[in-house]
């Protein structure tokens, strides 16, 4: 055969399951996530979405079932080394460093996820590197104009913009949003929107969200969870429409 080789999907999860003693809090669940695009994850409180998410940054270890990154089986790897291999999750707002800028805290991250160790003072050109990678995070979650300010002084939106920019500094094929508009005010929330949508175009974006007109306004593809199984999956049209997943959301589902 020439040309088309098969490329592994940016996220692969095959049957992964996590139990909480004898409770099954997800699962069996399988999906696969394409390499771009926003792919959200909707379900009512207790479906099990942030079981999920911390089942694949590996915050927990499932019970049973594999997650693969660009084919890459990381189901047991440690969640700081997944990082490196292009998955991201946003950091809270208590990873920030409040007293320094919003330059100062990008900074932080570009360095410590650059590929290798260096130092600062002798190391110039990657230093500047370093600074250069800054600006573009900064320039990619609408921060420019905060860059000098101290980021303890920046709004809840705002600070949350700079943990998703910090968390873009490893170059992640693959970023987790659990939530990223919660407690925002309607600006926020637009300008949040429009970011999220943005990133999508060059990287596999999976959300959980509750808010189901921002969904539906940016996903390519949105799947529900309902007592931690996969009740549909689907365009967001589709999603829209379905019956059971209306029942889902007014508690009547079976
Ligand atoms: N560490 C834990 N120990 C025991 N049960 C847990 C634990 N974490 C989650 N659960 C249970 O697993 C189920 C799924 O919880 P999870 O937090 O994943 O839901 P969720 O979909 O993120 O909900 P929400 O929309 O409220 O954030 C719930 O019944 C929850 O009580
Ligand atoms: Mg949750």
């Amino acid at each position: 055969m020439t040309g088309s080789q098969a490329v592994a999907p940016a996220l692969a999860v095959a049957g992964i399951e996590k139990r909480f003693d004898g409770f099954r809090a997800l699962g069996p669940v399988s999906f696969t996530v394409a390499d771009a695009g926003v792919h959200a994850f909707i379900g009512p409180n207790g479906a099990g979405k942030t079981t999920l998410f911390n089942c694949l940054t590996g915050r927990l270890r499932p019970t049973a079932g594999a997650v693969r990154l660009g084919g890459r089986d990381i189901t047991a790897m440690a969640p700081h080394r997944r990082v490196h291999h292009g998955l991201a999750r946003s950091f809270q707002i208590t990873n920030l460093f409040p007293n320094l800028t919003v330059h100062e805290n990008a900074r932080l991250a570009a360095q410590a996820l650059s590929p290798r160790a260096f130092d600062l003072w002798r190391d110039r050109a990657r230093l500047a590197q370093v600074t250069a990678r800054a600006d573009e995070l900064l320039e990619r979650l609408a921060l420019t104009a905060r860059a000098q300010t101290v980021a303890g002084l920046l709004s809840h939106g705002e600070q949350r913009r700079l943990e998703i920019a910090m968390a873009l500094a490893g170059q992640p094929q693959v970023l987790l949003l659990d939530e990223p508009t919660s407690g925002m005010g309607i600006d926020d929330i637009d300008t949040m929107t429009r970011l999220i949508e943005a990133l999508g175009r060059t990287m596999a974006v999976v959300l959980i969200e509750h808010n189901i007109r921002l969904v539906m306004r940016i996903s390519r593809s949105i799947t529900v969870l309902y007592r931690g199984a996969i009740l549909r999956q689907g365009l967001p049209a589709e999603i829209a429409a379905d019956p059971q997943v209306k029942a889902a959301y007014l508690g009547t589902a079976a």
